[in-house]
């Protein structure tokens, strides 16, 4: 992909955007070599090169007629249980049909290849653990998991049924990730805004960031001095203020920026 690209600066935000193909500016890889602590975060747009549809992209067939914001909610899940069900069991099984792609692969080496690095995602599909990255940072949860909905933990149960109950109560039981209108869990919230505010580089990667509060955590970065890069064929509103606007895919830009920082 390395053709030359256009120069950017890294001194200030609103730099020029660059555009896919492009080499990683030596600014970028500077800063990352002297970094002591790089946050990511990750949206959709990371695991849309292994064939998972972004939260926003026109959803496919039996589910085309519904937006996903209307079906990740209580309200829906109350309303209609086994209609939620059917919609998880759907996305379960295209994400274990999946492998994770170039740019979950280049995340877990950049670990690697800085003293620390904290890796946050908005994505429920357990990707990023199975292309190799630890410690992630779920901040959405995780689609595999169950949580009772009546005792709201996560439980091991049998979800052969068509709406699986608890084991302890007897309640419904639901997919343990985050829906809209609930509060992201305690621990996620607060190690990822500790993180964005304690960084050198922030990589915000595939994301609209239209959705808070994970779509605060760039600005944190940038309001506490350290270099923002945003990586997305579709620049977002944060490309405005930020140190470096790629606009590419992740999976082509990753493995470039990680290759380079090896060099
Ligand atoms: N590489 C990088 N970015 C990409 C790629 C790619 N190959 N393909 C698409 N994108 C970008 C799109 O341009 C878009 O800006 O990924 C972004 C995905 O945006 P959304 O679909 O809004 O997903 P996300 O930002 O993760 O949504 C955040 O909102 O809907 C809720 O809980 C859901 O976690 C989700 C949250």
């Amino acid at each position: 992909m390395a053709a030359s690209c256009t120069t950017c600066c890294a001194s200030s935000p609103h730099n020029p955007t660059l555009t896919e193909p492009c080499r990683i500016p030596d600014a970028l890889i500077d800063a990352l070599r002297k970094a002591r602590h790089v946050c990511v975060l990750t949206g959709a747009g990371i695991s849309a090169e292994s064939g998972v549809p972004t939260f926003r992209d026109a959803q496919t067939g039996l589910w085309e007629q519904y937006n996903p914001q209307d079906l990740a909610t209580p309200e829906a899940f109350l309303r209609d249980p086994e209609l939620i069900w059917r919609w998880y069991r759907w996305r379960r099984d295209l994400v274990a049909a999946v492998e994770p792609n170039a740019g979950h692969v280049a995340l877990a080496r950049l670990a690697t290849l800085v003293p620390r690095m904290t890796l946050i995602t908005q994505n429920v599909d357990g990707l990023h653990q199975r292309a190799g990255s630890r410690d992630v940072i779920e901040f959405h949860g995780n689609i595999f998991t169950n949580r009772c909905f009546v005792e709201n933990c996560i439980v091991d149960c049998d979800t052969s049924a068509k709406v699986p109950s608890c084991p302890h109560c007897g309640g419904h039981v639901r997919p343990g990730v985050v829906w809209f209108g609930e509060s992201i869990p305690s621990q996620a919230l607060n190690d990822s805004f500790a993180a964005a505010a304690d960084c050198d580089v922030f990589l915000s990667i595939g994301t609209s960031s239209q959705v808070f509060p994970a779509a605060n955590l760039a600005e944190i970065a940038r309001d506490a001095s350290a270099v923002v890069v945003e990586v997305n064929p579709e620049p977002t509103d944060l490309a405005a203020s930020i140190h470096f606007a790629i606009q590419a895919r992740a999976g082509a830009v990753l493995p470039e920026l990680v290759d380079s920082l090896a060099e």
